[in-house]
């Protein structure tokens, strides 16, 4: 079927969305709370381009999260049958009658959005991305064909997306224009439901997710987004020895149990290589802790002992009977057990190798005082295990008993 290149399909979005699509600006940023209807407009947009004869990538921080993407543009489509848009699952891309495409990509291997010349991309959570996704991949690609981009994401701290945003709020920047949202902007959503989520999260989660409020870190917290991003690594070097830290949760309905792997190089270095904390009964988490265990071929597994020491050792033991286990105690509070670690972050010797959304806002959002933070002390048991004994670390020796 031929297309009709001035067709016009009424996406029905809601007024403030509709705000966002009427924008002639060529870069348009919006940080909006949850279920604000973001990527909604993203797969509209995306459809529209490619209605029009252009080529728009869906873009996504992960594998996983693009689907959400896939998933939108598969829904749009078939709201439209009589357009003859041919979905191909293989490329997971979308084929247009006149010649349009788009296509759903994943921004954790920034070369694979290298080379193709674009009139549209929608970078969606973009504040969970890495900058050079834009600068370095997506920025050029738009260059030829004069493309535009779209930016949608919760906050997430001061990082690369909020300058974005604020690009977008200075008038002489006439490319750029940026927006904020809340959650309750969205019509389709029950006011209800949103009351009963700010009952129950901390107020910095609800302003940050909800409200869409750039968070600074938390005044009180130990840790700094800006360490964490300058550390930041794509690949560790050869370690020379390898944790599991364990934050053990008793029952399945409760707490998550933190589980936190890292290493460390030759020089004393910390690396993170994996946040694998969920909720679950004893046996998942056990099962999960043993998996870590052999995924990183680590050395050791460390877990605190103060929820039950033998029922911890008792419960990995009986999903790997010869598990390495050292079990440590918890005597001093949990934010001087801590500061040693965040003092290693600080001074520029730790490096997270890849990006653990969780992990890093409870490290840079719990003050002491708050609920327990499961990934943080998982963390920091790993980290004082792995840096202390060499004497990095100032402070108190800590007292750890190793289970035999
Ligand atoms: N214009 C619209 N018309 C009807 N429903 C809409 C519209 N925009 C959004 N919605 C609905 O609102 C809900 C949230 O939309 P969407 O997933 O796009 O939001 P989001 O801001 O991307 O959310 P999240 O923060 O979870 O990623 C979905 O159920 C979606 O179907
Ligand atoms: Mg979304």
């Amino acid at each position: 079927m031929a297309i009709d290149r001035n067709i016009t399909i009424d996406f029905e979005l809601h007024e403030r969305q509709r705000r966002i699509w009427n924008d002639p600006a060529r870069f348009r940023v919006v940080a909006a709370g949850r279920r604000f209807g973001k990527s909604w407009l993203g797969c509209a947009m995306c459809f529209d381009v490619a209605l029009h004869g252009g080529r728009a990538w869906w873009v996504a921080p992960s594998y996983p999260m693009s689907n959400v993407g896939w998933r939108g543009l598969a829904q749009i489509r078939a709201q439209l049958p009589g357009v003859g848009i041919d979905l191909r699952r293989g490329e997971r891309s979308f084929a247009f009658p006149g010649g349009g495409e788009v296509r759903v990509k994943s921004a954790d291997n920034p070369d694979s959005l290298r080379g193709e010349g674009l009139d549209f991309a929608v970078l969606d959570e973009c504040a969970y991305m890495k900058p050079e996704a834009w600068t370095e991949a997506l920025r050029p690609a738009l260059s030829d064909r004069k493309g535009g981009a779209l930016f949608i994401s919760t906050p997430r701290g001061l990082n690369w997306f909020r300058d974005l945003w604020l690009l977008g709020q200075l008038p002489e920047q006439s490319e750029w224009r940026s927006w904020s949202f809340k959650t309750v902007d969205n019509p389709f959503i029950d006011p209800a439901e949103i009351e009963a989520a700010r009952a129950i999260l901390p107020s910095r989660v609800f302003r940050q997710e909800y409200e869409a409020d750039f968070m600074e870190d938390a005044p009180g917290a130990l840790w700094k987004r800006a360490w964490l991003d300058a550390g930041r690594v794509l690949q560790a070097p050869e370690l020379k020895r390898i944790v599991v830290g364990v934050d053990p949760s008793a029952s399945a309905t409760g707490d998550a149990c933190g589980i936190v792997v890292a290493g460390k190089d030759a020089s004393g270095e910390l690396y993170v290589l994996d946040d694998l904390t969920l909720q679950g009964s004893p046996e998942t988490w056990a099962r999960q802790v043993v998996a870590a265990y052999h995924k990183h071929k680590a050395d050791n597994v460390i877990a605190e002992a103060n929820q039950g020491g033998e029922m911890v050792t008792a419960v990995l033991r009986q999903v790997e009977r010869n598990l390495p286990v050292k079990l440590v105690h918890a005597t001093r509070g949990k934010a001087t057990r801590a500061e040693p670690i965040s003092a290693v972050y600080e001074q520029g010797r730790a490096h997270h190798v890849g990006d653990f959304a969780a992990l890093e806002d409870e490290l840079c959002q719990w003050e002491a005082g708050d609920a327990s933070p499961n990934r943080l002390d998982a963390l920091v048991w790993a980290a004082t295990d792995l840096l202390q004994p060499a004497g990095v670390l100032v402070g108190k020796p800590r007292q750890a008993v190793t289970a035999r």
